[in-house]
């Protein structure tokens, strides 16, 4: 692909710059990319019902091109146009967490290109929680196509500047509104399946949902590691959110997993490895060797998650070879953190025992 100029502009979602949006939303109408902040991770934005632009993200990431797009909407009216039917329960959804980290999945009228939903009959929709990113999709048109804005296979982006690490010269603008809120990708929840099923699990968990909705199924391979079947989300099969190190998760009590971390990183760092482990607030200082990350306190899964994907970076950018990462909990959005760590480790993990 031949390179240009990316611009790189700043905005504040409490004093947003209108200039700099509708501008953005000037290449976005004519078919050009642009990153952009949400409240979960940085997407890489084009208008979704012109196929030569979606086709562009593929391009540009890298992506498989039958691995789907979500259609980013700004008003509830706008799904009209792209979604065949809302069934109530959606509705009832859409009015608890849109704005918000929930994306649904419905049957897909004929305006959504086959090129934007990788050739499925359905199409994926969220109402992003962030100003900025809502005054760029009405500016840009209505209907913003952005799967998450870094090279496929690699940790999701959570900043600016983990874009232009992936991206600098491949799309036309990106927007730096800081380090995003949540870190970890929206809740999928596919309203064509009886019941809605999650396909991938977000900061709207099925706690949340089955509390409104009534049951909700989760995808087997979501919970199963081991499971062969294929995951329903096409991307959730990659093993993407992936370091270039080797990751292993170790679970156990937490002196037995403290323990094996430490033993395991001796035998690297002995075989001459570079070793990066990624510790908790309790535990931090019990580790003497090795480049050790603190991802914040035990039970604290929000700063967990907020904080995963740039450790994952930062070790890819001083070339470690091996991290071993203590379990979290599951509680809340630890268990969309855990899918998350437990895909990037290529479902490695270790009982440490001890529980
Ligand atoms: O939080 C998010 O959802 C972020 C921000 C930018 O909004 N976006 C995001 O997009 O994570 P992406 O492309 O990285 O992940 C989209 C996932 C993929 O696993 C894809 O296979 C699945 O959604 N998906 C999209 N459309 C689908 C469909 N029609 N049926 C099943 N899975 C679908
Ligand atoms: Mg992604």
């Amino acid at each position: 692909m031949e390179s240009m100029k990316t611009i790189v502009e700043q905005i504040d979602f409490r004093q947003m710059n209108m200039d700099i949006i509708t501008r953005a939303g000037e290449i976005l109408r004519a078919g050009g990319l642009v990153a952009f902040p949400t409240e979960t991770v940085y997407g890489l934005g084009a208008d979704a019902l012109n196929e030569q632009a979606a086709k562009k993200i593929y391009a540009a990431k890298g992506r498989p091109s039958d691995n789907p797009l979500i259609v980013h909407i700004a008003d509830m009216e706008a799904i009209g146009r792209i979604a065949e039917a809302v069934p109530e329960k959606a509705r009832a959804a859409a009015e608890a967490f849109w704005p918000g980290p929930l994306t649904m999945i419905f049957q897909k009228t004929g305006e959504v290109p086959m090129g934007t939903t990788g050739g499925l009959n359905t199409v994926a929709v969220r109402m992003p929680d962030h100003n900025a990113a809502r005054a760029l999709i009405r500016a840009g048109g209505g209907y913003i196509a952005a799967p998450s804005a870094n090279t496929s296979g690699r940790p999701s982006p959570t900043t600016a500047q983990h874009v232009e690490e992936d991206l600098n010269g491949k799309i036309d603008m990106i927007l730096d509104g800081g380090a995003v809120e949540i870190g970890v990708e929206s809740t999928i929840l596919d309203m064509t399946a009886k019941p809605p099923m999650i396909l991938r699990p977000g900061a709207v968990t099925r706690e949340m949902l089955e509390e409104l909705i009534g049951e909700v199924a989760v995808d087997k391979t979501v919970i199963d590691a081991g499971s062969h079947a294929a995951p329903k989300a096409p991307g959730m099969k990659y093993r993407h959110y992936a370091p270039k190190a080797e990751l292993t998760v170790v679970e156990g009590s937490i002196s037995r997993t403290v323990d094996e971390i430490i033993r395991l990183t001796g035998e690297k760092i002995a075989e001459g490895f570079k070793v990066g482990i990624i510790a908790t607030e309790e535990t931090v200082g019990r580790y003497s060797m090795g480049e050790v990350k603190c991802i914040g306190a035990r039970g604290e899964e929000e700063t967990i998650a907020s904080r995963l994907y740039g450790i994952l970076r930062e070790f890819d950018g001083i070339g470690i070879d091996y991290i071993y990462s203590e379990a979290f909990g599951r509680e809340g959005i630890g268990s969309a953190v855990m899918n998350r760590l437990l895909k990037a480790a290529g479902q490695r993990i270790i009982d440490a025992g001890g529980k």
